[in-house]
């Protein structure tokens, strides 16, 4: 298969944007210098991960100790073409992706990788997992594999229960110094930033609407209320909508918002969000935006059938004019916007999934022959990485005194 970046000069830059994410990577540089650098020697690893700045650093930790990898893109949208460019030109990393790719050609993507029959998958989304699941044979190698997301778990999680989970898998997102951090922190901050790069609009003073009060929506809506937007929550768990409340935000139903709402972001992992119904009603003017993993929260079906004109307004803003004279400004096609408007999450935050993958990696290669089930990362592992998060931090913790630690294991007072 060839490479989808034909441009190789681009690669100067991929550069510099790969350095630059990797000064705020303490913690992966760290794993990096102090693992053997016949760590992973002998064992192919297939990625399918957003290709961006962070995903360079780790795949080059990966090479350079011994692992041969190949990538691929885990969104259509979220590859960064320099760093592709520069992975492969100055690194020797092959990558099969391009910003804006076909459906089929990212599927062909997939595809190649799983025939490469990796010794370890490494997976975002899994849509890796789910075709080697179709192609059992090229899983003959398979130590197993690390999930990156909420949603490629809860896709594993059904292969599981329907007993066809066929090798073992991390829950990398599951992970504490993972989810905590970059569903909360991440994709809260650079969600926000996709939409102010596609539309350069002020938040201060706007009704958004969040979809989904999980580890993502919580830091969206966190971010959203830092600019003064006035935030509306959206939840289907009354607990996380009891949260939502007590958190200072105005919940109601996604029928509702709809006639009030200036901006709507869906992160629930869920399918028709803003749906026929909802997208029939909104409010004209209203921008719309994902940043789920999959572009299934929007009905941009719905849109592409029932309007009148389709303009392109600005990069990754589209404008649709409803029948019913609405104007709807869709970002980035639905997919996730802060992959699609800005450059997805902070390096610093992603540092502390990445070295999760890293290690998670590192556990499939050194304990072979685990049943096929989802394991969680190591509490060990987790611990070590936010220690070593700290210690890049400078910030010291106390230690608890043998005393406290013998209280905290006994019944008696
Ligand atoms: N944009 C990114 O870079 C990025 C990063 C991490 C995770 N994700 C993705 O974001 C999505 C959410 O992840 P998370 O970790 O916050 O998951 P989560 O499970 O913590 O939260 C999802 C929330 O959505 C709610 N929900 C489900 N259906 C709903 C509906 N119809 N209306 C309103 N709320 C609904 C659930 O009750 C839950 O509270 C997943 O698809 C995940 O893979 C994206």
């Amino acid at each position: 298969m060839e490479y989808f970046i034909k441009d190789i000069g681009l690669a100067r830059e991929g550069k510099n944007k790969i350095l630059w994410a990797g000064k705020e990577m303490p913690v992966l540089n760290i794993l990096k210098e102090t693992q053997s650098k016949n760590l992973f020697s002998e064992i192919k690893i297939g990625a399918c991960l957003h290709v961006t700045s962070e995903t360079a650093n780790l795949v080059i930790a990966l090479s350079e100790c011994g692992a041969k990898v190949f990538l691929t893109a885990s969104n259509p949208l979220s590859t960064q073409d320099e760093v592709a460019a520069c992975l492969v030109k100055d690194y020797g990393i092959p990558v099969f992706a391009k910003k804006g790719e076909s459906s089929s050609e990212y599927n062909d993507s997939v595809k190649f990788i799983a025939e490469q029959k990796p010794d370890i998958v490494i997976d975002d989304g899994a849509d890796l997992i789910a075709y080697l699941h179709q192609n059992l044979s090229l899983s003959k190698n398979l130590l197993g594999a690390t999930e990156e997301t909420t949603t490629g778990i809860t896709r594993i999680k059904s292969l599981e229960k329907e007993g066809k989970l066929a090798f073992p898998v991390i829950a990398v997102n599951d992970a504490m110094t993972k989810h905590l951090f970059d569903n909360r922190y991440g994709t809260g901050q650079s969600t926000v930033d996709g939409i102010l790069r596609a539309t350069n609009i002020l938040i201060a003073g706007k009704n958004a609407v969040v979809c989904g009060y999980g580890w993502c929506g919580k830091g969206i809506s966190k971010n959203f209320r830092g600019l003064g937007a006035k935030v509306i929550v959206i939840e289907v768990d009354p607990v996380k909508a009891l949260e939502a409340v007590m958190d200072g935000f105005y919940v109601t139903t996604i029928e509702k918002a709809a006639e009030f709402g200036d901006i709507f972001v869906t992160s629930t992992g869920n399918k028709d969000v803003l749906s026929a119904n909802v997208l029939s009603k909104i409010k004209d003017g209203a921008i719309i935006a994902n940043s789920g993993h999959f572009n299934v929260e929007i009905d941009v079906d719905y849109l592409e059938k029932n309007s009148r004109e389709k303009n392109s307004i600005r990069p990754m803003v589209t404008e649709y004019v409803l029948k019913n004279n609405r104007k709807v400004y869709l970002l980035a096609e639905g997919r996730l916007v802060n992959l699609g408007c800005a450059e997805g999450h902070p390096s610093s935050v992603m540092d502390l999934s990445f070295s999760n993958q890293f290690m998670a990696s590192k556990y499939l290669k050194e304990n072979k022959g685990l049943a096929p089930k989802l394991y969680s990362v190591p509490e060990e592992i987790d611990k070590k990485i936010a220690e070593f998060k700290l210690k890049s931090l400078n910030i010291e913790i106390d230690t608890l005194t043998v005393q406290q630690t013998e209280y905290l294991s006994s019944w008696k007072l």
